[in-house]
């Protein structure tokens, strides 16, 4: 049978699901599971029914693919399935062999009795998309696990071990061995015992303490509701179940899930959840793709990324060789690695074992000849291409053959250093982000000649140190960088117009970004900035840029790091407050450019921050440098702190609307500044067919 297998031992019947890789609830499983009850419930030789699932999951949940699709209410629906399994005149065991979430934990409680292997993780991870338990979860929970417990699973999504629940109704046995054995055993007991079919919704719940929980949550969960109405509404449904009907409770359940399934913040999560996955398809690259093996890295530069980068590979037990050109340098960069992990230890979040155990597999070197046989080498040194050139043209005469040559350049060229070595397929750039340990971006930069199973080995590299990894092609800034430094623009033009730093930080933080880009200035370098936009100003000589920014450097106002910037800081702290200083020097600069101050309003402030990412998202898509708008998304979400019920700059951007986008862009243009709204093609082009970013697939995609 496809998507489960029914078998029978003896008078009980096992259904078996088979719907890899983690047995998802998708129709064919559902018609599956319901058949093979049904089928037990008209065989008088069957008394009792085990389901049990296969691989390391019992089952993971409902298809989230189907989710505001028709199919997803296709018969047997969730609801039919669950009603189906629990009116089952035979008993109904789950046998939990491994992983039970959301749907599937709801599956589980339908069943009369449960038996899980003491380390499966058992949760309720709906509220992460948006919603919540949808199919009896928020009904059945705390009746089984008691209103606190439940709560606390629902309203966070993280799983339990079955060995912490294992003093609950929800477990009938837990066992450190066979599961399927053990759940037969019980089925036969049942049967011997004549045990009835121990229903769920047949508990009452106490509700004296319930209500002090429930209250204690709504209070906890309040200041989010404004951005996730998910968890109010889970806290919501579970109040259902201590006051209502079993019955009633399930309605009010489903209609709060219909409700949150039609938010923007569900469809935006939603929508975050595929691209992510989505990101590590490349086209013209099989998923097959033969990975060159990685067992030794090197990295090149012992600065603020090479130390970070070095870590991630020790974190997940490879080894790794830093090369420096002075011993001074080594100890500095090698000092702050171990400083990192101590601080950890401090926290206790790593054992004295392992950080012992990490501090050994990293090694310093001021000899190429020690990295000779890395598989992977990242450098990592000065972003100047004279530097980068001297340590190519070096990588290419020690590194053994078939090692793969990346580079961390934020700006550089990428095929230029390619092409200072004699072997360019081997070369790929790995764009960490700071702090490199931490931040979960890495883009991939496929250079005009990079061999497909470098680009497949780094797509691998970046979810084996457990970041996600999205393709960019060769330009100017990558994707991340490039549609930040025209948003950076945009909102520095609009302090000659009339706004100010704080405000406009504010607007943007309000809008949901975790910093606006003033207090991300301050704490990527102020100095850093200028540095690139110092290149810009020789690069595109007829774009306007506003003078402030430069003036804020030439007072040595660098950010946090020089305890001033766009902001003051108090020595030692990271709390930012207003400077009168800098506020004075931003309606100079407004006085010098003979522009009459005007009020500029947060609505104002985010659609031209907003609209100036997406234009330039535009750009990078129509000229292939990313794969598709979804990509563009996970390197806002992942690397820029955008917020993630939004969705990604380009799923925004459907949410608005391309044509009213458009027509706001085309009023900015007749204002001052107009060279920065000059709209990108592509985007006029959806919008006069009415189109959405998510709609686009580029002619012939990626590379042949
Ligand atoms: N700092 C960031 O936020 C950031 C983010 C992404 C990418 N990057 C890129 O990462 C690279 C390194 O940046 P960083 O911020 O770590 O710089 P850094 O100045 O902190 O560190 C560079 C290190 O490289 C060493 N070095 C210089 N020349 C060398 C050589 N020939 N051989 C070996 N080591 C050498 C220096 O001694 C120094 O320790 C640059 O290309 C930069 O553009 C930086």
């Amino acid at each position: 049978m496809p998507f489960a297998d029914y078998t029978s031992q003896g008078a009980v019947a096992v259904i078996t699901l088979k719907n890899p890789p983690v047995n998802a609830l998708s129709v064919g499983l559902r018609a599956a599971i319901a058949d093979g009850v049904e089928r037990a419930n008209n065989d008088a030789a069957i008394r009792a029914i085990v389901i049990v699932g296969s691989g390391s999951a019992f089952c993971g949940g409902a298809d989230v693919s189907e989710f505001g699709q028709p199919v997803m209410a296709a018969s047997p629906s969730l609801w039919d399935l669950f009603a189906l399994i629990e009116n089952s005149p035979k008993p109904v065991v789950a046998a939990i062999n491994g992983l039970a979430l959301g749907g599937g934990l709801e599956l589980a409680m339908a069943c009369h009795y449960r038996v899980a292997a003491a380390a499966a993780q058992l949760g309720m991870p709906e509220v992460k998309l948006g919603l919540l338990p949808g199919a009896g979860g928020t009904q059945r929970l705390p009746r089984l696990v008691g209103v606190e417990r439940a709560l606390n699973m629902i309203v966070s999504g993280n799983p339990v071990s079955a060995r912490d629940l294992a003093q609950t109704p929800l477990l009938d046995a837990t066992v450190d061995g066979d599961v399927p054995a053990a759940a037969l055993e019980l089925a036969e007991r049942v049967i011997a015992e004549k045990l009835p079919a121990k229903k769920a919704r047949d508990i009452r719940i106490d509700s004296t303490t319930a209500e002090a929980f429930l209250q204690f949550s709504r209070g906890a969960v309040a200041p989010l509701a404004k951005n996730y109405p998910a968890p109010l509404k889970c806290i919501q449904a579970v109040a259902a179940a201590v006051a209502q009907p079993f019955d009633d409770g399930l309605k009010i359940e489903k209609s709060l899930f219909i409700e949150l399934m039609n938010t923007t913040e569900s469809k935006a999560l939603r929508h975050a959840f595929f691209a992510m996955r989505g990101a590590a398809k490349i086209p013209d690259v099989p998923a097959g793709t033969a990975l060159r093996p990685i067992k030794r890295v090197a990295v090149i530069g012992a600065g603020t990324m090479g130390g970070g980068i070095a870590m991630n590979f020790v974190n997940t037990g490879i080894p790794v060789t830093v090369l420096e050109t002075t011993q001074a340098a080594l100890d500095r960069g090698l000092s702050t690695v171990r400083k990192n992990y101590e601080s950890t230890v401090k926290k206790g979040r790593l054992s004295p074992a392992d950080f012992e155990k990490r501090m050994s597999l990293i090694t310093g070197t001021l000899s190429y000849e020690d990295i000779a046989a890395a598989d992977l080498v990242i450098e990592a040194v000065f972003e100047d291409m004279e530097v980068k050139r001297q340590v190519f043209q070096k990588l290419d005469q020690v590194a053994k053959r078939g090692a793969i040559l990346a580079s961390n350049t934020s700006t550089l060229d990428l095929d230029k250093i390619a092409a200072y070595t004699k072997r360019p397929e081997d070369v790929i750039g790995l764009h960490f982000f700071s702090p490199a340990n931490v931040s979960k971006l890495l883009e991939i930069v496929r250079g005009a000649k990079s061999a497909k199973d470098v680009v497949a080995t780094s797509m691998a590299v970046a979810k084996q140190i457990k970041k996600v990894g999205v393709i960019s092609g060769v330009c100017d800034g990558f994707i991340g960088n490039r549609m930040m430094n025209v948003y950076f623009r945009q909102m520095e033009l609009l302090l000659d117009v009339g706004a100010l730093p704080a405000q406009i930080d504010q607007a943007l933080e309000n809008f949901g970004f975790a910093m606006g880009p003033f207090r991300v200035a301050d704490l990527a370098g102020n100095d850093v900035l200028w540095y690139i936009r110092k290149r810009l100003y020789l690069e595109y000589p007829d774009r306007v840029f506003s003078k402030t920014p430069d003036r804020i450097c030439e007072l040595g106002r660098f950010g946090q790091k020089s305890g001033a910037g766009w902001y003051d800081y108090k020595p030692g702290e990271r709390s930012a407050s207003v400077s009168t200083l800098v506020n004075d020097i931003v309606l100079e600069e407004s006085a010098r450019l003979g522009l009459t101050r005007r009020t500029v309003g947060d609505e104002e402030i985010v659609q031209r921050a907003l609209y100036s990412l997406i234009n330039e998202g535009a750009r990078i898509l129509e000229e292939g440098i990313a794969l598709r708008a979804s990509d563009v998304d996970v390197v806002y979400l992942t690397g820029y702190g955008f917020p993630d019920f939004r969705g990604g700059p380009l799923f925004y951007a459907d949410t608005v609307g391309l044509s009213n986008i458009l027509r706001s862009m085309r009023e900015f243009s007749r204002g001052y500044q107009p060279d920065a709204w000059q709209p990108a093609p592509l985007l006029v082009r959806l919008a006069e067919e009415g189109k959405t970013f998510a709609d686009w697939t580029p002619p012939t995609r990626g590379k042949t």
